[in-house]
């Protein structure tokens, strides 16, 4: 009988949601993220995640998405090794916030790196209205509006938006300070009688409680300050929020027509519960599939020449006999097989700390050439050792602490194949893998010349990779951990 009432409840509270009331989703500060890299477990966040959980509940009621910028690119200037790249993320990004159904942005300092232009193409993809009241367009490119009024069922909002303050070039857009536009845009909304007004703000927590206290009945979605608000800021009756970076998080609030203030408010964490597959995880798989398109096309030539890394155990192995079999067995010298798994593998955001050398002169700049049996002969064997390490393994991402029987079969599989190809090979290079001149720097005189290095291997190079925010920050106790056994007496033994 209890349980008949609750559901009579639930449906006339439904009923009521379909006019009265409205969601708000916010995300903010994305900088050109699309997933957690799965460096460390249970990490959150994820384009895919976001659509799922609004996909949920899209089931319940109005609700509107808005997002308050530093949404499409990690830095305000591109890096030119990974334009191509970061571009594609950047649409990858508008996609999927096309199939959410993001209604409102506003634009932060880092996604004008592509150029306004650029932007404006990306906005166009997303189908979101760039908004900003405090910033007047110069180049005819920008696509901007002060403010809109979105309205559905009674219900009235402004949604406006208050763009980056800073690296803004002239050329691009004028500034008007940002109390003066809010006063425009408030006679605005003050005329229209709207029912609530909306600021995207990518200003900074700041001075986003200064807006919040000089102009009243605000909801300020805030950005910029890297400030995770677990609960919105009250100040008189205008509220402060801002979710986690990085697409970590998605904000909810609830608001009901004619109440001040709000009914609910939440901060999700974009967790694996939320791992399901959609159409936004679709669109993930075909970005990472065209990043090998990109890094096969890519051949800015840094081939190692002279490299100063010798760049191959095997040759280390000749004298280094305990070392060698020790490093083989860690799963340093296998970290390149979680990239493939996850076919990241092309993904130079990943690239970097799972290999040595990549993008400096003397390693390498694309995949095809992480692996070359001998100077002359150059190309395609990483793919292939790759290809035939995980050939009948249809499982998906790898997590060596999840899967560790898993993580095992692939590393010995490895091997298997890195030793086949690779173990008489003494002019071969191969990149792959976190090296003993990583630890150990580089070697290129010392095969020749046996003197002692530096000696000692610093906790700092490790932290070259094992540092936030793809890794935690390392105990210096694991340098114990991964330290090769001692060569002993060297007049009495072999090295
Ligand atoms: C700044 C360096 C760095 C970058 C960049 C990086 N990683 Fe990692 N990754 C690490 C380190 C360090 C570990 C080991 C962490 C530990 O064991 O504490 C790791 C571990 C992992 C693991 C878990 C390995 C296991 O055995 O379970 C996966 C999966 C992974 N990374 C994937 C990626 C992907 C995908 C990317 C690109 C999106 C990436 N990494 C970028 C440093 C990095
Ligand atoms: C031809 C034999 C030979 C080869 C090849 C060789 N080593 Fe050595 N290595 C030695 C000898 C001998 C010593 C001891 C030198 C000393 O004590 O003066 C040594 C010492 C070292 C040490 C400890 C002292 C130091 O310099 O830090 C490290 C680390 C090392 N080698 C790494 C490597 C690596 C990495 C490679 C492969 C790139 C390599 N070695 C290749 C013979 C070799
Ligand atoms: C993750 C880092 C790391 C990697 C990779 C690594 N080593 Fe080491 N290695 C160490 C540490 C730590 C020690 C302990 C001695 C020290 O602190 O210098 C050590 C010790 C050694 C020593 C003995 C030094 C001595 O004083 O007796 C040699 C030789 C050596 N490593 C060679 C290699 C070779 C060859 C490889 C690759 C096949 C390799 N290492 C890979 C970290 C590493
Ligand atoms: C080039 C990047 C890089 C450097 C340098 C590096 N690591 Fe790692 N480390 C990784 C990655 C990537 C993994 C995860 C590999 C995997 O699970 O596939 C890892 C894994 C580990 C693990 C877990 C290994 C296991 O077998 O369980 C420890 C411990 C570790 N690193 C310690 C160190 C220490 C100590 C140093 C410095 C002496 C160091 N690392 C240097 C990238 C690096």
């Amino acid at each position: 009988m209890q349980k008949v009432i609750f559901t009579a409840l639930l449906l006339s509270h439904a009923l009521s949601a379909a006019s009265d009331h409205i969601r708000i989703f916010y995300s903010a500060n994305r900088q050109g993220e699309i997933e957690p890299c799965g460096c460390k477990t249970n990490q959150i966040g994820g384009l895919n995640r976001m659509a799922e959980k609004i996909m949920a509940a899209s089931k319940s009621g109005d609700y509107l998405i808005v997002d308050s910028g530093d949404t499409f690119f990690s830095t305000p200037k591109l890096n030119e090794n990974r334009k191509a790249q970061e571009l594609l993320r950047a649409r990858l990004i508008a996609k999927s916030y096309r199939q959410m159904g993001v209604a409102f942005t506003t634009p932060g300092d880092r996604d004008l790196a592509g150029g306004a232009a650029y932007y404006s193409e990306l906005l166009a993809e997303s189908g979101a209205s760039a908004v900003s009241a405090n910033w007047v367009a110069k180049d005819s490119t920008l696509r901007l509006s002060p403010y809109q009024i979105w309205s559905r069922d009674g219900l009235k909002i402004l949604v406006t938006g208050l763009s980056a303050a800073e690296g803004v070039s002239p050329a691009i857009a004028e500034m008007v300070e940002p109390r003066r536009a809010m006063e425009g845009v408030l006679s605005v909304a003050k005329k229209e009688a709207v029912d609530f007004v909306l600021v995207l703000s990518h200003l900074g927590k700041e001075t986003d409680e200064k807006l919040a206290e000089q102009f009243p009945g605000l909801f300020v979605f805030g950005a910029h300050s890297m400030d995770s608000l677990s609960e919105p800021i009250a100040i008189g009756n205008s509220f402060v929020l801002q979710p986690g970076t990085e697409g970590q998080q998605l904000g909810e609030l609830q608001l009901e027509k004619g109440k001040t203030g709000f009914l609910e408010h939440a901060l999700h964490d974009l967790s694996k519960n939320f791992d399901q597959p959609n159409a936004v995880k679709s669109l993930m798989q075909e970005y990472y599939a065209s990043l090998k398109q990109v890094g096969l096309q890519d051949s800015a030539d840094l081939l190692p020449g002279k490299s100063s890394y010798v760049a191959n155990p095997f040759v280390c192995k000749n004298c280094h006999q305990k070392q060698f079999d020790f490093w083989a067995s860690t799963k340093h010298s296998s970290a390149f097989l979680v990239l493939y798994a996850k076919k990241q593998h092309y993904d130079p955001q990943c690239i970097g700390c799972h290999s040595l050398g990549f993008n400096v002169p003397e390693g390498f700049s694309q995949l095809s050439s992480a692996i070359l049996l001998s100077p002359q002969k150059k190309k395609g064997f990483a793919e292939k050792l790759l290809e035939k390490t995980f050939s009948g393994d249809r499982e998906g991402a790898l997590d060596s602490s999840e899967n560790p029987a898993r993580y095992r079969r692939l590393h010995e599989r490895y091997w298997k194949e890195v030793r086949k190809l690779l173990g008489n090979a003494p002019n071969a290079k191969n990149f792959l893998g976190v090296q003993c001149e990583h630890c150990h720097q580089s070697r290129a005189n010392h095969v020749q010349n046996q003197s002692r290095g530096a000696s000692g291997v610093s906790l700092e190079s490790c932290q070259q990779c094992h540092r936030p925010p793809n890794a935690s920050p390392l105990d210096p106790k694991s340098l114990v951990v991964v330290a090769c056994p001692k060569m002993g007496q060297l007049n009495k033994e072999k090295p």
